[in-house]
This record gives C-alpha cells, structure tokens and sequence, in this order.
C-alpha cells in the first residue's frame, strides 16, 4: 500500500519512492524558487518539488531559461532544501550545464546533491541525453527526464509549440521516452502534447510521467506555481488553471497598508511599544 499524503504525515520522499507510485495513485507537484513556498508546499503534502529553471521568468524577470545560471540554480535549490521536511527536492540543470561533455554533467549535478542538498536533478531531452543520464544515475544521482516542449531549445524550436501532433514527432516522442527509461530516469515530464500522445506514452513506460499541458493520463501533473497562483501576469498558457488570483489579492493588501500609512492609520496603538 502507497503512503498517503497529508500535511501531517513524516515520509520522506526520494527518487525510488516516486518510481514506485507508478500504478499505484496520481500524484500532485510543483515548482518552488525559495525557502517560504518550498515550506507551504511541503506542509501541503505534495511529494515532489521543482527548483524548475523557470526561475528564470517566475522570479529572476528573464524573457526564457536560457540566461538561467548554475549559481542562480544553485543559490534557490539550497533555499528550497532549507523549507523541506517531506517532499522530494528535484533541481532543473540549466541551460547548457550538461550539454558539452558527459563529465561536465556529472561536475555540476554533483554540485545540486552535493552542496545544495537537492535529491535529484532534472535535464531536458530525449534519446541524445541517455548517456548522460544513464552515467549520472549509475553514479547515484536520481534523473527525472524531460520531453515533449523543451523551453532549452526555444531557439532551436522557433517558438513555444505543442509537440507530439504529427505520427513522426509520436514515433520519435515514445522512442526517446523509452530510451530515457532504459537509461535509468525515475520520472519523466511530458511537456504540452495531445493527451493521447501523453496517454500512450504513459501506458508504455515502467516509470511515472508527469504532465504540464499534457491532459489527465499522465501519472502525475506539475505546474509553475506562480502560474496557478496568478503571479504571472495575464499570459499563461492554456493548460494553466488559476487557483487563486494572489496578484489581485496582494495589490489590495498592499494598497490598504498604503492608504492606511497616508492616512496615519497605520500604525496604531497596538502596534507600538
Ligand atoms: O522549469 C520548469 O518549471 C519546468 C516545468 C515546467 C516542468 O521545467
């Protein structure tokens, strides 16, 4: 019987315990970029937190990941690590951190388990990575694979595009998911294709998939927490669902503490010592 989640429970989440939920239950996760929301999302349940390289729109003002650093990533994980009791910590490798040479990958996704505490890392791609992945997985560091869009290849992509529509991307999409599974990745993200590409990629893998833009049959689904949040302006994609407005909630706190301040109604006398 799998562990149940709730904000009370003790288990420690770790890269085996996520490969075992395949089959068992679907499962909720998100990103987190500092110590304050690691912490909410951990007491939450959730058992898998992304220090995504997303970092780089969500908090850094970057137009795309592509400028996100190993030291910026570093730098958030260990923040992220520091608000975690319970969750799996998995940090995104940035933007050509593991693209010049299998040993360069290993150097720095040491560094995430290393000396930011990070549980495993993430990497983008799929056939032409099961090298690095299967040399970073043999040497004890956890890999949760990445396909379908890959923000990293924007410029490569020519734009943010749904993957995985024409019979060819399919063929290539299940052929790299599997190559990635052989490699020994626990997990793989399946990013903004068709459900039944999703769908079928899922029911032909070992190892759980987690969905973002990629419809209900994934194992698991992830989001960009300030996009469900609404802390990402007024463009999100459509496979964004908003939980709650916090921008609009936020403008009206800080505007009452404004207007309060302008009008010497803040502080008050409980306020002072
Ligand atoms: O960087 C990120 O947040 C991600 C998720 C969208 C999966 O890669």
């Amino acid at each position: 019987m799998m562990p149940v989640m709730n904000s009370t429970n003790s288990i420690k989440w770790t890269a085996p315990k996520i490969r075992a939920l395949k089959g068992q239950r679907r499962f909720a996760c998100l990103t987190a970029y500092d110590y304050t929301t690691a912490k909410i999302i951990d007491e939450c349940g959730l058992p898998l937190i992304l220090v995504g390289d997303s970092l780089g729109m969500a908090v850094l003002g970057y137009e795309t990941t592509l400028p996100v650093t190993m030291e910026e990533m570093l730098h958030h994980t260990a923040a992220v690590v520091r608000g975690v009791k319970s969750s799996l910590v998995v940090a995104d490798m940035p933007f050509l951190s593991y693209h010049v040479s299998v040993q360069e990958a290993v150097a720095n996704a040491g560094r995430f388990i290393k000396s930011a505490g990070a549980g495993a890392v993430k990497i983008e791609g799929g056939a032409l990575r099961a090298d690095v992945v299967r040399t970073l997985s043999q040497n004890g560091i956890p890999v949760m694979g990445h396909i379908g869009l890959t923000p990293q290849s924007i410029r490569a992509l020519g734009g943010y595009k749904v993957a995985g529509r024409r019979k060819v991307e399919i063929r290539q999409l299940i052929s790299d998911a599997k190559a990635l599974e052989k490699a020994g990745a626990f997990a793989l993200v399946l990013e903004c294709m068709p459900p039944d590409t999703a769908g079928k990629i899922t029911s032909m893998l070992h190892i759980p998939t987690i969905g973002i833009g990629a419809g209900p049959r994934c194992d698991g689904q992830i989001l960009v927490t300030h996009d469900m949040l609404g802390l990402s302006g007024n463009v999100s994609p459509k496979f964004v669902k908003k939980y709650i407005d916090l921008t609009a909630r936020m403008k009206e706190a800080i505007g009452k503490y404004r207007t309060e301040v302008d009008c010497k109604k803040f502080p008050s006398k409980e306020h002072c010592y």
